[in-house]
């Protein structure tokens, strides 16, 4: 695991979007696998600014919430819309999103893309990676998964009123992430305690980030206050 200690989010987000055109320069029909959430956005603004050619590269959402549209401003299909892709020329047919429908599919269709070049990923203040939260074990593949109450309260800032938050998302299994080529995982200072506790070399589903020790090309980018 590479460790990259950055002095602030412009900085990470710099770093993080240079390796990822890095990779799209190298391979122009690279296969990505996008996380939503504040930790990308800067990542995707830098990235967005460097007008490079993303009409070769297909993309894969790491999550989605269960029972919000693709019109609602707070699913991560509007997200990523607004974020990335109506700024990039890539093709909307080129970008997959996991849903309620395709759940049972979507690592056939990541794996017959020939796997994900480079993932990027952001934490949850419990060590969650995509939507997989602390659990007995790790689940591999993707599937309809029940928010932790943590994650739920977390992510309630970005809706109107408290019930209005889902409790459920589909998510990629710890399996599809650690399948991907490269994974790259963004986090910023208020993520600080809880990537002090993922270097910690013990692996475990209880913090679903420290399988990450074991994946042979990681890079883990975060801001350090001290
Ligand atoms: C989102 C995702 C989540 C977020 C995590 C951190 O696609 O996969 O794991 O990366 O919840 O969210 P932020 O960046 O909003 O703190």
């Amino acid at each position: 695991m590479k460790i990259l200690k950055v002095k602030d989010y412009e900085q990470l987000s710099e770093i993080a979007a240079d390796l990822i055109a890095k990779q799209i320069k190298e391979k122009p029909t690279s296969v990505l696998g996008l996380a939503t959430g504040s930790s990308p956005v800067g990542t995707y603004q830098k990235l967005a600014a460097m007008k490079l050619d993303f009409s070769n590269v297909l993309t894969f959402n790491l999550d989605e919430y269960c029972g919000l549209s693709n019109d609602n401003p707070q699913s991560y299909y509007f997200f990523m819309m607004e974020n990335l892709f109506k700024h990039i020329n890539i093709p909307k047919g080129n970008t997959h999103f996991p849903s309620e429908n395709n759940c049972d599919k979507y690592d056939d269709q990541i794996a017959r893309a020939g796997r994900v070049d480079l993932q990027l990923l952001g934490i949850g203040s419990n060590g969650h990676i995509g939507f997989n939260e602390p659990d007995q074990v790790f689940h591999n593949k993707t599937r309809v998964v029940e928010l932790a109450q943590s994650t739920i309260e977390a992510n309630a800032r970005f809706f109107e009123k408290p019930g209005d938050v889902p409790k459920t998302a589909i998510s990629m299994g710890i399996g599809t992430i650690m399948a991907a080529k490269k994974i790259i995982l963004v986090a910023d200072a208020d993520k600080f305690d809880i990537i002090q506790k993922m270097m910690n070399p013990v692996v475990s589903p209880q913090l679903p980030a420290s399988i990450l020790h074991y994946h042979p090309d990681c890079t883990i980018i975060y801001v350090t206050t001290s």
